[in-house]
């Protein structure tokens, strides 16, 4: 039988806030932020094959396999592997595609962060989870914190992680039917980059309502759909965007409020109910 490794959850993240603090001379943008794993999820199931090619068996629409991140994933670690003179073999990657794509909640980082833990795992290459850690950076920087195991307090580009404990909680989340491209976001001559650096004890007993999403604006008024799910979102609570969007959340006290929120939701658009996840369902398979 061929070694496999089935059923591997890629969750998405929620930024609980995301301030924009500076830019670097390269261009990319230094954030501070809470990242909070959630329960939903895509899922990958990886199969040993008995040649050296890496294959994707699953279509994706308007991503081909060569950039999809999750295969570039897979290269990336069969060359570090060689480098070190460690033996591989092929692999076909199939993808359970649930997460919607453009939406701010990290799927393709979080593919790409679990086929590196699998096939680390599958191929024995026992890379320690700094350098799968490198390895992640270079393909976006969402993929370490996928990498870390934990919720986490990022800064920098999106490298320098803090472990954090997270209240529990319910959310709604809304995409609005549009996928905002994130360089464009990040480019905007709107965008505000001098927030104020906050420290954990600032916003530690005032998660996830504290700060702000300081792309939110920005991409608000580029995509009025955005706005739109805001606008309705914040009947229930708080409502903010994630990440550079399209998706925007409004964390509720319980599970009923939630379900009512979601029978409300309007038709046109996508919606999930779901809750904070205290680790990474492959956290076990993660080397320190
Ligand atoms: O790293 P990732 O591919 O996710 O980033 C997509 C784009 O978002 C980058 O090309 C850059 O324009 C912008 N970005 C940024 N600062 C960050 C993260 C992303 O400017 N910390």
């Amino acid at each position: 039988m061929k070694r496999s490794l089935r059923h591997c959850a890629a969750p998405a993240k929620l930024n609980l806030f995301l301030h924009v603090t500076g830019r670097r001379d390269d261009g990319y943008h230094l954030l501070q932020s809470v990242f909070q794993l959630i329960a939903l999820h895509d899922e990958l199931h990886f199969t040993l094959r008995d040649d050296d090619a890496i294959v994707r068996v699953t279509d994706i629409a308007g991503v081909p396999a060569e950039d999809d991140l999750a295969i570039r994933a897979a290269r990336l670690l069969k060359a570090a592997a060689a480098e070190r003179g460690l033996p591989t073999t092929g692999v076909d990657i199939a993808i359970d595609k649930r997460l919607p794509m453009g939406g701010g909640i990290g799927g393709g980082s979080s593919d790409a962060a679990t086929t590196l833990i699998a096939l680390n795992h599958l191929w024995d290459t026992q890379l320690s989870r700094a350098e799968l850690m490198r390895i992640g950076l270079s393909l976006g920087a969402d993929v370490p914190f996928f990498l870390l195991g934990r919720n986490a307090f990022v800064e920098g580009i999106g490298e320098r992680l803090t472990p954090l404990d997270t209240p529990d909680s319910w959310f709604v989340l809304v995409h609005p039917g549009v996928s905002v491209p994130t360089p464009l976001i990040f480019k905007s001559p709107e965008l505000t980059r001098d927030s104020k650096m906050v420290t954990i004890a600032d916003f530690s007993e005032r998660l996830p309502a504290f700060g702000k999403n300081d792309l939110q604006a920005v991409a608000a008024r580029a995509f009025p759909p955005v706005a739109d799910a805001l606008e309705w979102l914040s009947d229930f609570g708080e409502a903010r965007m994630t990440g550079s969007g399209a998706c925007v959340f409004a964390a509720f006290a319980s599970q009923d409020d939630a379900d009512a929120a979601l029978r409300r939701v309007p038709p046109e658009w996508r919606a999930w109910k779901t809750r904070t996840l205290a680790a990474h369902p492959m956290a076990r398979w993660l080397q320190s």
